[in-house]
């Protein structure tokens, strides 16, 4: 018998998270990003691309490609490999057209 609540650490932080994914429910682990959570959950492409609605999801993991654009909690355009996955986070992918200017630049990446 452990000394600690089941399910949390030492530190007495949460081992796992429950998150939703476009209303999917999904038990992860603490700490890592959103993009790490959908991939090691079978999702790997939560938003197709403008012009040939081309799938997207992780590509280059450390946020300088914005391939991994996700909603989290009702704020868009978000880097699902930059954002850390929290208790009751609510996850929206096919974000539709992105503002940020280095989404997809003109002519694409297609
Ligand atoms: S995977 Fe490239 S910015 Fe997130």
């Amino acid at each position: 018998m452990s000394a600690y609540p089941s399910g949390t650490s030492l530190s007495g932080t949460p081992d796992e998270v429950t998150i939703s994914f476009d209303g999917r429910q999904i038990t992860t682990a603490a700490g890592q990003s959103v993009g790490s959570a959908l991939v090691t959950n079978g999702i790997t492409a939560w938003r197709d691309t403008r012009k040939q609605a081309r799938p997207r999801g992780l590509f280059c993991g450390i946020g300088v490609c914005f391939d991994c654009l996700v909603a989290v909690d009702g704020e868009p355009n978000q880097r699902a490999c930059l954002v850390e996955v929290r208790e009751g986070m609510e996850i929206k992918g096919s974000c539709g057209p992105s503002v940020h200017p280095l989404a997809e630049p003109e002519g694409g990446r297609e």
